[in-house]
């Protein structure tokens, strides 16, 4: 963490029973050196004192609007910040930012930030996926506030799904990495971190999800893939300057970026088919899908009934997307795989890179702790024919990153 060293970082709080994490985010925070100033919500005082985060910050928390002296002050903390952190953000308190609602301190001191902005929500399943937190959050993100996205898990209510505030080292971790780019060092922060147009007129297909592979009209064999990276890497090459045909399986994540073409599938068979469709018109071909191997054989058209004995389920081999595009491939198309293994990982990552026809083949650690399926930080190693490039702990974000970073090295000149 040794990028948050003298940096000036104000902690918004607001009234979640995840508000207790924000004593570990604060405490995370000065250990690593840097100077922190707390703001919370009257309804964040119902979950946490604030002498307990006055006491770790080492500051006085400033938690009204009528704390008079601190008010007055709201633009001045603005100014000083090098970033500004909401954790947990609620719905409530999403909501008053996405629309410049300033009844609080917290909100005040938002609207007069010109340093990055980062919110980490905290609320149960149903409200994370209500189109109004969903619209509320794209509308954040459209002002250039970053989204330290949720985690997936048991919540307060009992319900389990996405929602959780995320992990405080994962909170941590986030700011550190982009304060490593440099992104914080510039004059007030204000400037975004510098993204290379290098992907410009150029056309990417990603796959992305897991696929569901029904086995009568309500049950389906599936995989625990959220499409986050996918869509990572859909957002990032989008931002670079390509245009994305982005084939999603069923997930709660999405995206609607200019740049991309969102195509929802379901079976694996749905998502051969329509990459065999796209990928003559791409130069590049990602594919970080979770594709079921094998599916049913056959897909009952009743609902099938329970017997006294064992149920049979015969399986049958879905098509290898990968193999059938890495066959087609032509010089001028690159393409990248994705692969997680438990043993001999780089010779087991060399021996698919040959099989499937990949230029490289970006590999997960599953033994890693924030790393692959459901976290929002991934740790890979690149591996090619000649080299193996191993890579820091980051966000999914900035790994999306170092993987197009990759891909434009080997993109054919002549695309
Ligand atoms: O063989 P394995 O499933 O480990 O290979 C993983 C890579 O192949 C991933 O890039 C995945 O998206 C891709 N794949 C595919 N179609 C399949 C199975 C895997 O595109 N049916």
């Amino acid at each position: 963490m040794e990028h948050l060293r003298g940096k000036k970082i104000i902690l918004g709080v607001s009234g979640s029973i995840a508000a207790y994490k924000s004593a570990l985010i604060v405490r995370g925070l000065v250990k690593a050196g840097a100077e922190v100033r707390v703001l919370m919500t009257r309804a964040a005082t119902d979950f946490i004192s604030p002498l307990t985060l006055s006491t770790l910050s080492k500051h006085a928390v400033v938690s009204s609007v009528h704390d008079e002296a601190s008010w007055n002050n709201h633009v001045e903390l603005g100014l000083w910040a090098d970033a500004m952190l909401v954790a947990p953000a609620t719905a409530t308190t999403l909501s008053k930012m996405a629309h410049g609602l300033c009844d609080s301190a917290l909100v005040a001191v938002y609207l007069s930030a010109r340093c990055p902005v980062f919110f980490a929500p905290a609320m149960d399943v149903d409200m994370w996926l209500h189109p109004a937190t969903v619209a509320n959050v794209k509308r954040l993100q459209s002002f250039g506030n970053h989204l330290i996205d949720v985690a997936e898990g048991e919540l307060a209510s009992g319900l389990v799904g996405a929602g959780r505030l995320a992990e405080p080292e994962d909170i941590l971790l986030q700011l550190n990495t982009f304060f490593a780019q440099g992104a914080g060092a510039q004059d007030a922060g204000t400037k975004p971190v510098a993204i290379p147009h290098d992907l410009s007129g150029k056309h990417l297909l990603i796959t992305a999800g897991p696929t569901l592979e029904d086995l009568d009209p309500v049950r389906f064999l599936g995989n625990r893939s959220t499409g986050r990276m996918g869509i990572a890497l859909a957002e990032a090459a989008a931002a670079r300057g390509a245009t994305v045909d982005l084939l999603l399986g069923p997930t709660h994540l999405s995206t609607q970026r200019e740049g991309i073409n969102l195509i929802s599938v379901r079976s694996a068979r749905e998502m051969h088919d329509r990459a065999v469709e796209l990928w003559p018109r791409a130069q590049a071909g990602i594919l970080a899908a979770a594709v079921a191997d094998y599916r049913p054989a056959t897909v009952s058209e009743q609902k099938i009934k329970k017997g006294e004995g064992p149920l049979r389920i015969n399986l049958v081999r879905n098509p290898d997307i990968a193999a059938t595009l890495g066959a087609s491939k032509q010089p001028h198309q690159t393409l990248v795989g994705f692969a997680l293994e438990t043993e001999n990982e780089v010779d087991n990552a060399r021996t698919k890179l040959r099989k499937k026809n990949f230029d490289f083949i970006v590999l997960n650690s599953p033994n890693e702790a924030g790393a692959a399926f459901g976290h929002a930080t991934n740790r890979i190693q690149v591996v090619d024919h000649n080299k193996v490039t191993p890579y820091e702990l980051k966000s999914k974000d900035l790994v999306a990153h170092d993987i197009l970073q990759e891909l434009v090295l080997r993109l054919s000149p002549t695309t």
